[in-house]
Formats: structure tokens, sequence, C-alpha cells
């Protein structure tokens, strides 16, 4: 394999900020990729588009990356991305490895000691064939309650501008995470609770210490970041193109963010969740 396939990007991609939980847990894991990272703000929420919509745009994104900057796998960082276009998308561009994130629902179901397990996603993600095959497959002893969770995406996207002691967005979010949660049922650890919560969307990742709070603290909260980093390392090694590694050598990975959105509105996300400067964004038309 020639190194320039192993210096070339991993393309990530998600409606809007919310794949940044998954971009947090691929550098983690894998500090010499280079990544490219494009949020489709302008075209966000998908949730609550259709699939047709979102079958569409996620192929667009695909070729775009593709075509401008050579990507050499794609992480689609959204659920309801994943459920409603990865099938056609592998179809589409059958050399082009993807990896698609999709609620935990199997880790929740040997996790549970209640056997209770909630799960809050997107409208798209909840209503999807791809998801009823999910919860079918291991709904055998447990019983998945499940809400879509209209709405918080959006007000999480319009959250990364504001002041979280006093933005409006923050007291919305807080709204509708406690009417989602209570539409659920009773949290805990006692026979009949729920004592797991899977967030089946990316963006939720960043309303995690809210959850918490409404909860209480032996709620088991689980999201995908982490396994989904695991399996991009897992195929670009399969593969033969993980980045150089070898320890003194190995240049620390690059990595670009695009929006079809408000330019500012990534920067302050890529500010406050990775730490990175405005420099590392740049606006694209939607
Ligand atoms: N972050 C996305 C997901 O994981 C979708 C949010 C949206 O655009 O509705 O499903």
């Amino acid at each position: 394999m020639s190194s320039s396939i192993q210096a070339s990007p991993v393309g990530v991609f998600d409606s809007g900020v919310g794949g940044l939980s998954v971009l947090q847990e691929l550098r983690r894991e894998l500090p010499h990729e280079n990544f490219v990272y494009l949020a489709d703000t302008g075209n966000a929420p998908y949730g609550e588009r259709g699939d047709a919509f979102v079958k569409q745009r996620t192929l667009t994104i695909a070729r775009h990356l593709l075509q401008e900057h050579r990507i050499k796998a794609l992480v689609v960082a959204c659920n309801t991305a994943t459920t409603a276009a990865v099938a056609e998308l592998r179809a589409a561009l059958p050399d082009l490895p993807v990896i698609g994130v999709e609620p935990a629902l199997k880790p929740a179901a040997s996790s549970s000691q209640t056997h209770r397990v909630g799960v809050i996603a997107t409208r798209g993600t909840v209503n999807s064939a791809r998801f009823e095959q999910l919860r079918q497959a291991f709904s055998d002893g447990t019983d998945f309650r499940v809400q879509a969770c209209d709405g918080l995406a959006r007000a999480i996207e319009r959250s990364v501008e504001e002041d979280p002691d006093a933005g409006p967005s923050f007291k919305e979010i807080r709204e509708l995470c406690e009417r989602y949660t209570r539409a659920l049922g009773s949290f805990g650890v006692r026979t009949g609770d729920i004592d797991t919560l899977v967030l089946g969307c990316t963006h939720y990742v960043f309303v995690k210490d809210e959850l918490r709070r409404l909860l209480g603290p032996d709620v088991h909260i689980i999201d995908t970041g982490a396994p989904i980093a695991r399996q991009t390392r897992r195929i670009l090694v399969q593969r033969d193109t993980l980045a150089n590694e070898d320890s003194d050598k190995a240049p620390a990975g690059r990595l670009h963010l695009y929006t079809t959105g408000p330019l500012s509105a990534l920067q302050a996300a890529a500010e406050r969740w990775l730490q990175l400067g405005p420099g590392h964004c740049s606006a694209l038309p939607a």
C-alpha cells in the first residue's frame, strides 16, 4: 500500500456538530491520523427531514469528501444518516470503507440488570426499519423504552454560541431532557426501573451532564464514540491504510473542519469541545 494512502485523511460527517463527539474519540484512538470533518449544519437537523433528503445529502457529502480530500475511509458520525443511508452509500461507493453509527442496543441489553433500557434518538432513527431490526434482534429478555427527541439536536446546535449559564438554548435543553426522560418511565436500579440509557444520537453526548443530573449516579449512560473509534482502527488495519504510528518519527494527525452553516458556530463548537482555534474551520456552500 503506498504511503500516500496512509497519509490520506479519514472523513467524518454529521448533520452538524454532534459528530464532534465521535471525532473526540477518533482523535484519542488514532492520534496520528489526519481527519476532515464536515458538519452539514446548513441542512440540520436530519432527524426531522425524512429519509429521501438524508440519503441524498449523505451521498453528496461522501462524494465531495472523496473528490476534494481523497478520504481513505468515511465515518458516518450520525445515527440518522446511518439508519437512512448506509446501505445505499456502500452500494454506490463500494471501494470506500464506511463506518456507521447505530444505537448501542446490544451492549445495553447485555449489561442491564433490570432488563429495562431507555433509548433516546431522533425521530428518523427510531422510525427506521434498521432500528426496528436492531430492536427485535436484542429484545429477547430486554424491555426497550424508546423516545424520539424532536428539537433536542436543534437546541444543541443553537447552544454552541451561547453562554452555558444564561443561554436560552440551555434552558430549552434542560426542559427537553426532562420531558423526554420522564416520558420513558422511572430510572434507577430497582426492579421495574430503567437502569441503562442509550444515547442514539451523537449530539446527545454533549448533554450527558444534564442527563446524569436528571437520572442520578447509578444509571448507566451508553454512547458509541469509543467503540466506533476502535472499529475505525480495525478497518484501517485490515485495509493496510493506518497512518504511520512509529513512535518518534510519526507526526501528530492534522484536522480540518468544514460547515455548510455559520462558520462562527463551528468555530465555537471546535473550541468548546476540541480545544481548537478558529483557523481549523472553514465554510462551504450548503
Ligand atoms: N447527530 C445525529 C444523529 O446521530 C442527528 C441529529 C439531527 O440532525 O437530527 O442522529
